[in-house]
């Protein structure tokens, strides 16, 4: 019997790649480039499965591509908001998605940029790389303490709640937060957590703001202008979620203006392509989309990526199915 074709649009960690070609007829990005569209269409074209990640646009005009072949989009990462769900659900394409393993991983970088923006990190490693340090000065590089302090939460999802506790448990924190749907109590125990019946009601009264909502249109801009202005002086806002969500010319305004204090950007509008005017800026911490970028998560999104076409090929329901 022929063995289903999938097709890889990134390498993927060596082990899984090895252990999906035993058990596919599998196409590897042997070079690693990003695909164009055309690419992306010729996939659809000619593979059952195409596996995408973040960086792919599968938009309604790949989708839709004719003659198709595909009848999984088999995501490797858990955010779909580059996947046109509404697209693969009229042409019955099914998408899966891994969730779960990339959760803690995810909160720690978040934790990271937190401490790195308030403590001003960037800003100092800065000052040794360019040999410009005389020596401790008392009044040198003063940041802003964590502990005790308080965090808002957008989207207390499994990333949102993660990155709580660390805050909760690990610094004292306070924690404030907006999630659309209630939030099971048991999964904040110990934490002292308050919702928030909305954004606009979160913002004014958090020392940090950490967003952990999904991309795409119906969040896009989210934080905009008018939310920033919420936000107090000696605030600080963390995005590990998408770039979209965040209107970065008017962060960027808020930044220069002093509206805010500063902010830790993992993920950015138009990605790979940076606003410049953000890496002139001292009081923003930028990394370059490393939410899950362990060795130990990305294999493990991965194999869970090999369960979703394991399951979906020997006629069962994909554990992680989206669509
Ligand atoms: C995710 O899984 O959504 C990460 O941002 C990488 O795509």
């Amino acid at each position: 019997m022929n063995r289903p074709r999938v097709i890889l649009t990134a390498r993927w960690p060596e082990p899984v790649e090895a252990q999906l070609m035993r058990r596919y007829d599998v196409t590897l990005n042997l070079d690693d480039h990003p695909f164009t569209v055309e690419e992306l269409k010729q996939a659809m074209r000619a593979y059952d499965a195409v596996c995408p990640t973040v960086v792919d646009p599968v938009t309604a005009e790949v989708i839709q591509v004719k003659p198709s072949r595909c009848r999984i989009l088999a995501n490797f990462g858990v955010g779909v908001n580059h996947i046109d769900l509404e697209a693969a659900k009229s042409r019955e394409i099914t998408v899966t998605n891994t969730p779960g393993v990339l959760t803690d991983c995810t909160a720690d970088l978040a934790m990271t940029l937190l401490l790195m923006t308030a403590r001003r990190a960037g800003e100092g490693e800065r000052l040794l790389r360019r040999g410009s340090w005389r020596g401790w000065r008392p009044t040198q590089l003063l940041g802003t303490r964590v502990s005790g302090k308080t965090l808002g939460i957008i989207g207390m999802g499994r990333i949102g709640l993660a990155m709580a506790r660390r805050a909760a448990h690990g610094f004292g924190m306070k924690i404030r937060y907006y999630h659309p749907r209630p939030v099971d109590p048991t999964l904040l125990e110990g934490m002292a957590a308050v919702a928030c019946e909305s954004i606009d009601a979160l913002l004014p009264r958090c020392d940090f703001v950490s967003l952990h909502c999904p991309g795409g249109e119906k969040n896009r801009h989210l934080i905009d202008a008018r939310r920033i202005g919420l936000m107090p002086a000696h605030s600080y806002l963390i995005n590990t979620a998408r770039g979209d969500v965040v209107d970065t010319k008017a962060l960027i305004r808020a930044l220069k203006e002093g509206t805010i204090r500063g902010a830790g950007l993992d993920v950015y509008e138009n990605e790979p392509r940076l606003d410049p005017e953000l890496t002139r800026l001292e009081n923003v911490v930028l990394l370059p989309h490393l939410g899950s970028a362990t060795a130990e998560t990305r294999e493990a999104m991965g194999w869970r990526v090999l369960k979703n076409l394991d399951a979906f090929f020997g006629g069962q329901a994909p554990p992680d199915r989206v669509v």
